[in-house]
């Protein structure tokens, strides 16, 4: 339990001793710090059960509070809130605690199993910067979810199925008609045959097909029945579609991994296929499907629904099984397999209305218990410096790498060529462009949409990744460069700023899980720039390295070692990896 939980329930116990019970007795930090570091405002909630004026409740508590020696400087303000503050021995002790150990400052929270599905590449086309902020936020979300106790499976769900693979396909057969693939009596192994394509080449088909799709019905119709084919496993086409599937996942799992995320399962929409049968059987027994001009479909809607609400398409006229039908095989699968007790969505806002279909359709089909959840996690998009959906200087789709690359372009000139050698420099431009993008990312609220913008992202001044960065390596070295100290113990509290410091490693907990109560992460992003403002100032005042008197000199160092140790393990829940120099 963190220290300030312990400090809340101790508190609790002693004013339920002196006879007033507080069911959420919760430390509110203050915000007129000149009153009191803390506030209690229960006094008047309680008036009507104890038929007492709130202001002598408030001195009933005061009474026991001040027997309290952690605490100090305790008022009553207005009709009777209760300010508090903490003593200096208190927060010497709780700087020592988390140094000793770091679980002092984070609560846990009762275990679940959770499956976060995030990422949604999809199979043969570029990732764009559509899949930035799923592939960001998922991740971040997992490890915070990981860190807080639950148990939790991350799946990259792979868009690998459907039209568009038809589309390529069926351009692949255009441009390479010889193939074995296309000729139905080949008898032999089909792992044989070779392909002629890279990854490079499938995301310059793509398209190019799609485009011939929108101008040529007949082509069209052609991809339409090879997507049929596939979901039939036709030997040629499901081979080829299978092989097209492996080539791309090897490009899109390099892509996630320079962005430092990663996946327990690799499963795809296509994964779950197997379980069609058994969902359709369900949905018939269950009588939930109608006909309709030649599709089948499940009508979703309820009575108090103020928008529209579509029905859900579960077999298309052509017999081909629609994205939604692909997610409520998956929740069937991973009901089976995992058997979890919730699931996240991360997809942008746009498919707000096709997560509600499907948790519906979910819902009526019983896929599973009513007290699983099924939760979407919408967000905004990073839109070009236009405030439109952004594109490359000539109006193309921007692709992951190539922002990536633009903001590498940008870091690179920002790295200090002397402290860090030509081998290394691409490294750490890389893990600098990766902490820009991401901690841009994680600053607005995840509903929010938010402009790209290059300089300011990389900026080493400033509410930016490389600003939290150079601050971060800077703690580091100032402790490496005091080695020789032994860095034991916080022994006093001499300046504000030490004093703000704790406090604000004391509210850390909260913060945790209020972010991962509203699954985004600006909350995170905000206490970072924070803290390590504060501690900026806090050095700027403050030689540490040349402080003479020697216990001062330790107790900084702890100090500054507590503030590090929090930066590296927030930086790493947001997916930020911290070079040596830069
Ligand atoms: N592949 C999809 C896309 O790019 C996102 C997948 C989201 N997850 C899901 N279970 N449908 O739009």
């Amino acid at each position: 339990m963190s220290i300030k939980k312990e400090l809340e329930k101790e508190l609790k116990e002693k004013i339920k001793e002196a006879g007033y019970e507080i069911e959420n007795f919760f430390l509110q930090p203050s915000n007129r710090k000149d009153l009191g570091e803390y506030q209690i405002n229960d006094a008047m909630a309680l008036t009507k059960k104890y038929k007492k004026p709130p202001r002598e409740i408030a001195q009933d508590i005061t009474k026991v509070l001040e027997k309290d020696n952690r605490l100090q400087n305790i008022n009553i303000a207005g009709p009777g809130f209760i300010n508090i503050s903490l003593s200096d021995e208190f927060l010497i002790e709780c700087f020592n605690k988390i140094h000793q150990n770091i679980q002092e400052a984070i609560d846990t929270l009762p275990s679940k199993k959770v499956i976060i599905d995030y990422g949604g590449a999809n199979v043969s086309k570029a990732l764009h910067v559509g899949h930035l902020r799923s592939a960001d936020l998922g991740e971040a979300l997992k490890r915070l979810a990981r860190l807080l106790g639950y148990e939790v499976l991350a799946d990259a769900h792979l868009g690998d199925y459907g039209r568009p693979l038809g589309l390529v396909i069926l351009e692949i057969k255009k441009h390479y008609p010889e193939l074995a693939y296309f000729d139905e009596t080949y008898q032999g192994d089909y792992n044989e045959i070779t392909l002629p394509i890279t990854n490079q080449d499938l995301e310059e088909i793509y398209p190019i097909a799609s485009l011939k799709a929108k101008e040529d019905e007949s082509y069209l119709e052609e991809a339409r029945e090879i997507t049929v084919k596939i979901q039939n496993k036709e030997p040629g086409y499901y081979n080829l579609w299978k092989k097209v599937v492996e080539i791309s996942k090897q490009e899109i799992k390099k892509t996630y991994e320079e962005l430092n995320v990663s996946f327990d399962l690799w499963q795809g929409e296509s994964d779950a296929v197997e379980y069609f049968a058994e969902l359709n059987d369900i949905f018939q027994t269950k009588n939930l499907l109608e006909e309709s001009e030649g599709a089948k479909i499940v009508e979703v809607k309820k009575e108090d629904d103020t928008s529209p609400m579509p029905p859900l398409l579960f077999i298309k006229s052509n017999g081909s099984i629609s994205y939604e039908t692909t997610d409520l095989t998956t929740i069937l699968e991973r009901k089976k397999k995992f058997n979890p007790d919730e699931i996240w969505y991360l997809a942008d806002g746009r498919q707000q209305l096709h997560f509600e279909q499907v948790f519906r359709a979910a819902r009526l089909a019983h896929l599973v218990e009513d007290q699983v959840t099924l939760e979407y996690i919408g967000f905004g998009t990073m839109n070009g410096p236009d405030g439109k959906p952004f594109k490359t200087r000539d109006g193309g789709v921007m692709t992951l790498k190539n922002l990536i690359g633009l903001v590498k372009e940008e870091t690179t000139k920002r790295i200090k060529e002397e402290i860090v050698s030509e081998t290394e420099k691409e490294e750490v431009a890389q893990m600098v462009a990766v902490a820009a993008l991401k901690y841009a990312d994680f600053l607005p609220h995840r509903t929010t949409d938010f402009i790209f913008e290059v300089d300011k992202f990389s900026d080493l001044e400033g509410k930016t990744g490389p600003y939290l960065l150079y601050s971060t390596i800077r703690m580091k070295s100032l402790l490496d460069k005091a080695k020789s100290l032994k860095q034991e113990k916080v022994t006093q509290i001499k300046t504000k700023e030490e004093k703000e410091l704790g406090l604000m490693i004391l509210n850390l907990s909260d913060v945790l899980i209020k972010s991962l109560e509203s699954k985004t992460l600006n909350d995170i992003a905000e206490y970072l720039y924070n803290i390590t403002s504060l501690y900026n100032k806090f050095y700027a005042e403050n030689k540490v390295l040349t402080e003479e008197n020697q216990n001062l000199q330790e107790s900084w160092l702890v100090l500054t070692k507590v503030v590090y140790d929090i930066n590296k393990l927030l930086l790493d829940i947001l997916g930020i990896k911290v070079p040596r120099k830069m």
